[in-house]
């Protein structure tokens, strides 16, 4: 948590490898991105970490479903040999509730909607990390609780660390442990 500008967002994209420190260090499972070459980070990132963007960067030409599988062809050709345990988009769009709406185009669908397509296409490696920033900033309490109740399903049924930015105390409530930021220093 933290005020516009006080580098929540940074943080992630610092943790997430897409984004180099000017300094300082960052040790993701013991193994150190601050220096490994891009491509390592690139792997790395591939293998453990998947990303819920404060704006959800959804293909506005690509149905729900395109969009989240779009994810998994990425992943394989990357991969070449496509060995890791992904999941189906279909699986996942279920999952988030959008079952029904796979055709959809991003117009189509509620900004609620949007964001839970962009938490089944974040889902698609099986990250052992998520990242999210604010996804739940544009939602109303009804589709929030519907986002809250998806990532406490992913923590305890699938064992995933969910790294969260948010404006909400109460969605900061539901966290293990919260941290604050004001001017990109975290406050004790
Ligand atoms: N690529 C960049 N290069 C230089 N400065 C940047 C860059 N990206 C962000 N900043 C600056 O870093 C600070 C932190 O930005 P950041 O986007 O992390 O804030 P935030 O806490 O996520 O804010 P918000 O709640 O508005 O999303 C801001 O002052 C911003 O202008
Ligand atoms: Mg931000």
């Amino acid at each position: 948590m933290g005020p516009s500008g006080s580098g929540k967002s940074t943080l992630l994209y610092l943790l997430g490898g897409l984004t180099h420190p000017t300094s300082g260090r960052i040790w993701l499972d013991g193994c150190e991105l601050t220096n490994q070459i891009d491509s390592k980070i690139t792997r790395l990132r591939y293998e453990k970490i998947g990303f819920v963007f404060q704006r959800f960067n959804l293909l506005p030409t690509l149905t729900a479903l395109e969009n989240v599988s779009i994810a998994l062809k990425l992943t394989l050709f990357s991969n070449g040999n496509g060995k890791r345990d992904l999941a189906s988009p279909e699986e996942l769009l279920r999952l988030v509730g959008l079952g029904a709406k796979m055709d959809h185009r991003p117009s189509e669908l509620s900004i609620g909607e949007q964001q839970r397509v962009a938490i089944a296409r974040s889902l698609v490696r099986r990250p052992s990390i998520l990242l999210a920033d604010e996804p739940t900033g544009s939602l109303d309490r009804e589709n929030t609780l519907k986002i809250l109740d998806i990532f406490t399903r992913l923590h305890s049924e699938r064992k995933q660390t969910i790294i969260m930015v948010t404006h909400d105390p109460t969605v900061a409530q539901q966290g293990d442990r919260t941290l604050n930021l004001i001017d990109g220093l975290i406050q004790e």
